[in-house]
Parts: C-alpha cells; structure tokens; sequence
C-alpha cells in the first residue's frame, strides 16, 4: 500500500472513531449476477443473469467514489463474464484505479484466465481441497489451478466460505496459499445462512474448532489475511452488525453492508469476517486496530 494511501485511511479511522461518523469507505459494485457455477452455498447466483452495461457501471463506481468510497471491490455473479462495449473486467480496474480509488480488489470463482495485474488482489474462491471444492463448486479444482499457475501476478488470495461440507479443510487451504505460486493468502468467511442454505450454518462449537485451526495455521506461518483478535466476536456472533462503513451497489440500488440486510435476521447469524474486522475496527476496539495495521500493510 502506499503511504499516501496509509495516511487517507488512518484519519478516516481517526475521524469516525472520535466523530462517531458512519461514512463509508468500503463498497462494491456487483457487476452481474450472470455465473457459470451454482455452487451450493450460494443464494445470489443467476437471478436475473443480466450484465450491466458499462456506463452503468461506471455511473455506480462514480457515485461510490462521490460518497468517499476509497477501497472498491467487483463482486458478482462471476465478475470474469462481465464485458460490454468492447471493456472487459481489467479495463474496469484500470479506470476505477484512474478514478481514484486506492485499493481495487475483484471477487471471482477463478475458472477464467487470470490476467489482472492491476488488482490490488483477487480474492479467488477456493472451497477446500479438491474433493470438497468439487463438491461444492462442480468439478472446476483442476481448472482454477491451471488458472491460477498462469496468472500474470501475484495478486491472489484463496477466499474460503467455510460450511458443514468443507469444516475439515481449512488447513488444506491454509497450507496452499503458504505454497502455491502467485497467491499471496488466504481469507476466510463463515457461511451466512441465507433462508435457501440454512443447513450448512456450522455451530458454536464448530466454529471455535475452525478458529483453532486457523490460529494455529497462522503459527506455522500460513499466510491468514485475517485478523484473529476478532474470531472471538466471530464466534459467537457478537459483533456490531451491519457496517455503516461498507455499501454495496447492485442495479443503481445501494445498500448498507450487504445486499443481504433485507433478509429478516441474517445480521444476526452473518458469517462475514469483513464485517466483524470492520465494525470492531471502527468501535475502536484496540487489539483488532494494531491487528489491522500489521495485516494490512503486509498484504495489500
Ligand atoms: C457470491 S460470490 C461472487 C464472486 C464469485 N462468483 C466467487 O464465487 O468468488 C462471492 C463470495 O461469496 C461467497 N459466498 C456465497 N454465499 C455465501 C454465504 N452464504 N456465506 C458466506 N459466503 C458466501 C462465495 O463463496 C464467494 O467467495
Ligand atoms: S461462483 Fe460465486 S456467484 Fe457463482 S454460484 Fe458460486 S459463489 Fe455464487
Ligand atoms: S451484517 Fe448483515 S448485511 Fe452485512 S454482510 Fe452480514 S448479513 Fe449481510
């Protein structure tokens, strides 16, 4: 990250937590909801299967940038199956770069060609180990890793969703990122249980268990783009919820956090580690503060 990037970000953190301001500094546009996958976790997949036109997007990525949104994320559907008026998602990020956002990272199932080097990071789902990846996720393993071994940089970070089919696998991932070429870590999330996917919500105790092995992943040195002074708060879901601080933007539609806050009660049972860092990080909560800082500077 750059130092004039650090500095922005430390007096926006200064700002909202001695001024109690809830202005947002996080968002992402969803570019489509069109996917090739239907992955069985998912509940936001192919419901109109439009892509949106270019100028939109760029409308929407203006009006982030106008509310003071500085680090932006494409999010999808699958955000590699986006183009429109001869652009495709790298000229994307050049032009949100050239707007002026100062972090720029794409969300993706990874089953495309890999060549965004201007990323900040591409946060490349990655399900398990190949059996339980494939189970969730079709059989796509061996092609995001053929993807990932020919990706122009070195800009990847596994995103994990973890849930009742993948609980045993988190070291398997872990271990990857530690050693696969052109990926630089690994984040995790606990599945949100969308009404349609209530069943693979994972308990209390299962997720103190994940939390364990992850903790003990970072010891031996598993690249964890994670903060672990949250997992408490993870836990057990006692985390603020949701995050004044992050909006999303999907069809002109802006919502708070999530596209998911007008789901009755899912707030309550979210399982994004985003959202328990973010809103710890703004309540002021020191350790997840210092946490912060040294994760950040050393991946981003
Ligand atoms: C909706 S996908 C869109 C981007 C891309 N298609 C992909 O799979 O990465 C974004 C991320 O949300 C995760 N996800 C989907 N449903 C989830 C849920 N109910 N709880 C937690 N994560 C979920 C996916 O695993 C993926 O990592
Ligand atoms: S690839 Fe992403 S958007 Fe598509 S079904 Fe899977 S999680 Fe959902
Ligand atoms: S806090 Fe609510 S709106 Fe935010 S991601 Fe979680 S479930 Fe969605």
């Amino acid at each position: 990250m750059k130092m004039s990037s650090f500095m922005y970000f430390a007096r926006f953190g200064l700002k909202t937590l001695f001024t109690k301001s809830e202005k947002p500094i996080l968002g992402t546009v969803i570019v489509t909801d069109k996917c090739n996958l239907h992955c069985k976790h998912c509940s936001v997949n192919n419901i109109t299967a439009v892509i949106r036109p270019y100028e939109k997007v760029k409308e929407e990525m203006k009006t982030l940038y106008d509310m003071g949104i500085r680090i932006l994320f494409f999010c999808g559907g699958e955000t590699f199956l986006w183009n429109d008026s001869g652009k495709n998602l790298r000229d994307l990020v050049i032009e949100a770069k050239q707007m002026g956002f100062m972090i720029v990272n794409v969300v993706t199932n990874g089953t495309f060609k890999i060549d965004l080097p201007e990323a900040d990071l591409i946060l490349l789902s990655l399900d398990g180990d190949r059996e339980r990846h494939n189970i969730i996720r079709g059989d796509t393993y061996d092609t995001i890793m053929e993807n990932i071994s020919h990706a122009t940089a070195d800009n990847i970070c596994f995103y994990m969703a973890i849930n009742k089919f993948n609980k045993e696998a988190v070291a398997d991932v872990c271990q990857l990122a530690k050693n696969t070429k052109n990926v630089r870590a690994v984040s995790f999330n606990f599945h949100t249980p969308y009404p349609d996917t209530r069943e693979l919500k994972l308990s209390v105790d299962e997720k103190r268990e994940i939390c364990e092995v992850i903790k003990d992943q970072m010891k031996k040195g598993a690249p964890v783009f994670n903060l672990k002074s949250a997992f408490p708060y993870l836990i057990e879901n006692k985390f603020p919820t949701p995050c004044k601080q992050c909006v999303v933007i999907e069809n002109g539609k802006i919502s708070t956090c999530g596209r998911c806050i007008d789901i009755p009660g899912l707030c309550d049972e979210c399982g994004y580690f985003f959202v328990a860092e973010y809103t710890l990080l703004f309540s002021g909560n020191l350790k997840v503060i210092f946490e912060m800082l040294r994760t950040y500077l050393k991946y981003v």
